[in-house]
């Protein structure tokens, strides 16, 4: 639906109010009615570096989920503000590795006797805590974008081949890097459940393993399913179908391209005119890339599949309420996260943003 137009207004005066003492970061997941007020949008990646970059803005507006907000307020200084205008906004994949389950994790490991070989590598999507784990073990934070190089800087960690990763907390990108960028096998890379005895595994599988994938997922990618794409193929002939890493390893095997969202958009973005894409990625993002081109046939891979519901809590409504309360001197939903987690989760996303 077209946004509110007295909404509209009240989100542009304020922002005016506000000038250069904000700045306003958009994931490419947010609804276009908050998208309009974006001053920069991106992946994850993007807006970490971006976030990074902007010492002179006392307030930092997140429109994204919350552990980007926590990423974001790692990266800047004390005196500066991370907002997320909606506190409600997570989300549930970040929510599927805590820090007690994670350091149970550790300790199987350590009995295991391979904790000494192992480097965490943890998905930019997770809770501070879990990135503060990475950062004191030695390994370093991920996006989908840089999944790759993070592997690889992981294992060269450990001379003569004898390292593992410990990938959380999504399994998927996890194994689809793995084996698609890697070239591992499939049977390199076994699953740690955290809701069973030693996460399901003995020790000798443990020993035997290359990649411990943490078993989580996401709600919204996780939903892609080998249909999906079977049907797409079926219903437009000549379709090219371009999905997120996030999706699991046998509709990624199926596509005919991968990767994070701002690979997609620049995939899009070079595709010539009469071409035709079957899009698997959050909802929000492939609408916007449908109507920005409209010479392209541009669908969403699965019509089952929905919004990220936490991405779609920031609505303008919440928006106009944060910028206002800033406009009016007061700080609210700031994200701030505790000093020692920011000083070890920093160590990890720092050698994320100095990965070659
Ligand atoms: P990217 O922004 O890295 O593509 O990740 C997608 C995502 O699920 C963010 O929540
Ligand atoms: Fe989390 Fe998936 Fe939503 Fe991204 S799209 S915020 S990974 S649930």
């Amino acid at each position: 639906a077209p946004s509110d137009p007295g909404l509209v207004e009240r989100a542009r005066a304020a922002r005016e109010r506000l000038g250069e003492k904000a700045f306003v970061l958009g994931h490419h997941y947010q609804r276009d009615e908050v998208i309009q007020f974006a001053d920069v949008t991106g992946d994850s990646f993007k807006l970490a570096q971006q976030a990074a970059a902007r010492p002179e803005a006392e307030y930092i507006v997140f429109c994204g989920v919350h552990f980007m907000a926590e990423s974001a307020d790692i990266l800047t200084s004390d005196a500066q503000a991370v907002v997320l205008p909606d506190l409600a906004a997570g989300c549930s994949m970040a929510d599927m590795a805590t820090a007690e389950q994670v350091a149970e994790c550790w300790d199987v490991l350590t009995e295991a006797g391979v904790a000494d070989v192992t480097v965490p590598v943890s998905y930019m999507n997770s809770s501070a805590d879990i990135k503060a784990f990475t950062g004191r073990h030695g390994g370093t934070i991920c996006t989908s974008s840089n999944a790759r190089r993070a592997l690889d800087w992981a294992f060269a960690q450990r001379a003569g081949g004898s390292g593992k990763v410990l990938f959380l907390p999504d399994q998927h990108l996890g194994r689809n890097t793995a084996i698609r960028d890697l070239g591992l096998a499939p049977g390199d890379c076994v699953v740690y459940n955290p809701h069973r005895p030693n996460g399901g595994l003995t020790a000798e599988q443990l020993r035997a393993a290359k990649m411990i994938l943490w078993r989580g997922h996401c709600s919204v990618h996780g939903r892609f399913s080998l249909d999906s794409v079977d049907e797409v193929r079926a219903r437009i002939p000549g379709v090219n179908v371009l999905v997120h890493p996030e999706c699991k390893h046998e509709v990624v095997a199926a596509a005919d391209q991968v990767g994070s969202t701002e690979h997609i958009i620049r995939a899009l973005d070079a595709a010539p005119a009469g071409s035709k894409w079957a899009v698997g990625t959050e909802l929000n993002l492939v609408r916007r890339l449908a109507k920005q081109h409209p010479d392209k046939e541009i669908v969403f891979l699965d019509r089952t599949v929905c919004f990220c519901s936490t991405m779609n809590r920031i609505d303008l409504p919440h928006l106009v309420w944060a910028l206002e309360s800033l406009a009016d001197g007061k700080v609210v939903n700031r994200i701030e996260v505790d000093k020692e987690t920011e000083h070890f989760a920093k160590l990890a996303l720092e050698r994320m943003l100095a990965l070659p």
